[in-house]
């Protein structure tokens, strides 16, 4: 027979299993509830790797060619010939911001393959800055200088929008091009103004542009962000801008890129001083696509890989003398 004390711990065992094995199953339950499929989750991981060791392998070839610069070696890997080159064309102008713009921008463009910068100074000659800045910064680059004429140049108390910008550095650009560049090499032409902010995704966008594409440009025209509205067969339809949306082509300069074959079949296409305040976009574009040829980019127009950021401008109490005991030391360039 067994004793009562037997049948109690038998039945305190049976109770504890019972318990642990309800426990286990609810936790398994609960698992198997919140893992992703392992599918989906191990290809996301994989993509997310590939794509983090792509920027970790661009970010040393960027180095590279950085160290080849500064030895005076040609690099030999410049250009791949499977893929199209990237003309940038960049006008810049001397002020105190300018070394900072340049650098910054400069070294985004040295994570990109086949990549070509056309700079033009909006100056009488090229500076010494530009031209060291250049000479060390491991791109591939043309620097050209074209001064914007007396009458069209922004006077310090003229508001920014009252005179177009670049216009004159941009024709110049468009001219090397058609003098120098070779027109059976595949290459897409973007305008990428010294200031705004560009991240890699949109130069992989545009490099394979048949005719002209464009995108979303952020943080434009007093709005979050300008795009191209699609319809529904994925072509644009209209624009939504924060500003003067009946305007042929209403994108900022940031938004689109051109084939290099539109630039060289159209000789005369180019940037005017007497295309009306926010024409200068429409004027290229309407001389070399049609709205209905345009290819939207960055998937449908619903990402944005390009901001149309503006530095503000330091206010530089040393200079106007205004630190007492402070001298200004001009042989440091900043
Ligand atoms: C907007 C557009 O984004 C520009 O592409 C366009 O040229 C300009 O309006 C316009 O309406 O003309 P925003 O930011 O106001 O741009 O222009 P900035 O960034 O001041 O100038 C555009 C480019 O021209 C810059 O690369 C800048 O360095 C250069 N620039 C500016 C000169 O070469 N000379 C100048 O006197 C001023
Ligand atoms: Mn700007």
């Amino acid at each position: 027979m067994l004793s009562p004390r037997s049948v109690n711990i038998k039945s305190v065992r049976f109770l504890v299993f019972t318990a642990l094995v309800i426990f286990c199953v609810m936790l398994g339950l609960k698992l198997m509830v919140n893992l992703p499929d392992p599918g989906i989750y191990s290809a996301l991981d994989d993509s997310k790797m590939v794509s983090t060791q792509l920027r970790q392998l661009r970010a040393q070839v960027g180095r590279l060619k950085i160290l080849l610069a500064k030895n005076g070696i040609a690099n030999p890997y410049e250009n791949l010939e499977s893929l199209p080159t990237i003309f940038a064309i960049t006008p810049t102008h001397t002020r105190p911001l300018q070394k900072a713009e340049l650098t910054r921008i400069s070294q985004t463009f040295l994570l990109i393959p086949n990549f070509h910068w056309i700079i033009v100074e909006d100056a009488e000659t090229r500076t010494p800055l530009v031209t060291n800045l250049l000479a060390q910064s491991g791109l591939s680059y043309t620097h050209l200088n074209a001064e914007t004429p007396k009458e069209w140049k922004l006077l310090l108390e003229d508001p920014q929008w009252k005179k177009p910008r670049g216009v004159k550095q941009r024709n110049a650009a468009l001219q090397w091009l058609r003098n120098h560049a070779d027109p059976r090499k595949p290459a897409v032409v973007f305008f990428a103004d010294d200031d705004n902010t560009y991240s890699l995704e949109l130069f992989e966008e545009m490099r394979n542009t048949k005719t002209v594409s464009v995108w979303p440009v952020g943080l434009v025209g007093n709005v979050r962000f300008e795009r191209p509205i699609l319809d529904e067969h994925d072509k644009v339809a209209n624009w939504s801008t924060g500003w003067r949306p009946e305007r042929p082509f209403a994108i900022d300069m940031a938004g689109f890129a051109i084939n290099l074959k539109l630039l060289l079949d159209n000789p005369d296409a180019e940037f005017s001083f007497d295309a009306p305040r926010g024409y200068q976009e429409s004027t290229i574009l309407g001389a070399v696509v049609t709205k209905e040829n345009l290819e939207p980019k960055a998937s449908k127009c619903t990402k944005v890989y390009v901001w149309h950021t503006r530095t503000e401008n330091p206010k530089l109490n040393d200079v106007k003398g205004k630190v007492p005991g402070m001298v200004v030391d001009w042989t440091v360039e900043v």
